[in-house]
């Protein structure tokens, strides 16, 4: 065992997002999603976070943290099209400043998965008039929070907003259309470039530079059955569009979708100003030709008994080598790194914080190795509302008593706690 001291001022912290904890977003695509009954349960009042969040960043200031991820809620700024709900912006001011009283720094995401329900009803992201929308939202939040925060995600994981919504047909609007899903996906990337140059238009001197990112979900690709040709070519695919293409659309304008086509995009070159990423296990992909979606597909991991000896309470794979590559990988870029989330949802919390101390001392080898990373934030504070998979998943370091609104941290986030607090972590 040897130690591993982080960078002096690497923010460490936990991550939520708003339709998941705050509890009765009733003006969002999602609520009517869960009321129209398509998925197992409701979200209703969550953890009520909406109400409690200063309880709940006292509990983060408690355990040690010194940033805090989570989300505006577009549904509640702008519960219908053109009409700005005052009240809601000042509730977000609020939770900014109170965040900022504890010194936790705040990692602010403006879409994490759920839109207003006007915004559905128009075509959601599957039309062009998404971005100018999206951009009016934005400009709303820069100007109430841009004095206060650094750090902004525009967008969490587009891929797998795109693929959960539009492909594997798990939220709002249910789709299963790859042609929507590659129209979603550049409506993104142009979402995410209108916002990246609103913020940084709206900055005033006197506010902090804004840095700016979207929540990269950046799995390490795998074939299902190794020795399949088939299975192996759409894996370096699925990597190619997922991990290197959409990177580079953000980078270098030039969004390429192998097969498809290409586009350049310029208004989204350069707008990434450090690489938010999202981090929980290998995907194994397996070819399977279905007319009109995308042909690589996550296999079920019951093919792989001796290549996943280890997987999550929902079967998702533990591999925390792959995050080591995966950090190192987009460290090369030389760009700032934060892991805006990693965590699981494991029955039993002492799998949990091995979970966590195992990847967090991976992070330490990737930066040993040279990544530039400067923060962590593990998913998630509290239990939550996990979309389709409803109150089922616990990925909470606090769990939550939902009948009684209680929140109990577990041993996990002690564990974890001692790592926020001495910045360091024992490495094998
Ligand atoms: C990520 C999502 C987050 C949560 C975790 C478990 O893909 O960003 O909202 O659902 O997975």
């Amino acid at each position: 065992m040897s130690v591993f001291q982080f960078p002096d001022g690497f923010l460490w912290g936990a991550a939520t997002s708003a339709h998941q904890v705050e509890g009765n977003n009733v003006h969002s695509d999602w609520w009517a999603w869960e009321q129209a009954g398509r998925v197992k349960d409701r979200s209703g009042p969550a953890c009520d976070h909406y109400r409690r969040f200063e309880q709940d960043f006292d509990l983060a200031a408690s355990l040690g943290h010194s940033a805090h991820r989570f989300s505006v809620e577009w549904a509640r700024l702008e519960p219908a099209e053109g009409q700005w709900d005052d009240e809601a912006l000042a509730h977000y001011a609020a939770v900014v400043r109170a965040l900022r009283k504890r010194r936790l720094e705040p990692i602010v995401t403006l879409h994490h998965f759920t839109n207003p329900q006007w915004f559905l009803a128009k075509g959601g992201w599957t039309v062009p008039g998404s971005v100018e929308a999206f951009a009016r939202y934005v400009r709303r939040v820069a100007a109430a929070l841009g004095d206060q925060v650094r750090y902004w995600v525009t967008i969490n994981e587009p891929i797998i907003y795109a693929r959960m919504h539009y492909l594997q047909g798990l939220g709002p609007p249910g789709a299963k259309d790859l042609s929507q899903a590659i129209r979603v996906l550049e409506h993104l990337i142009r979402g995410h470039a209108a916002g990246y140059h609103v913020l940084h238009a709206a900055r005033r001197m006197e506010w902090p530079r804004p840095e700016v990112s979207i929540a990269h979900h950046l799995p390490v690709f795998r074939p299902c059955r190794r020795w399949s040709p088939f299975d192996q070519w759409i894996t370096r695919r699925t990597d190619q569009i997922f991990s290197v293409a959409f990177l580079e659309a953000l980078t270098d304008g030039r969004w390429e979708v192998p097969g498809i086509g290409a586009r350049r995009i310029p208004e989204a070159r350069n707008t990434l100003d450090y690489l938010g990423v999202n981090y929980y296990g290998r995907q194994f992909i397996r070819w399977v030709p279905v007319p009109g979606l995308w042909p690589g597909v996550p296999c079920d991991l019951g093919h792989h008994p001796r290549e996943v000896p280890e997987r999550t309470s929902m079967g998702w794979d533990v591999h925390p080598e792959s995050f080591f590559e995966a950090l190192r990988r987009l460290g090369r870029t030389g760009q700032p790194i934060l892991v805006t989330e990693n965590g699981t949802s494991m029955t039993d919390d002492a799998r949990r914080w091995s979970y966590l101390w195992r990847h967090i001392a991976a992070m330490g080898r990737a930066v040993q190795a040279g990544a530039n990373v400067i923060g962590y934030c593990c998913w998630s504070l509290l239990d939550n509302f996990e979309w389709a998979d409803g109150y089922g998943p616990r990925f909470g370091i606090v769990e939550m008593d939902y009948a009684t609104q209680e929140r109990r941290p577990r041993e996990s986030a002690r564990q974890y706690a001692e790592v926020c607090r001495t910045n360091r972590v024992m490495t094998e």
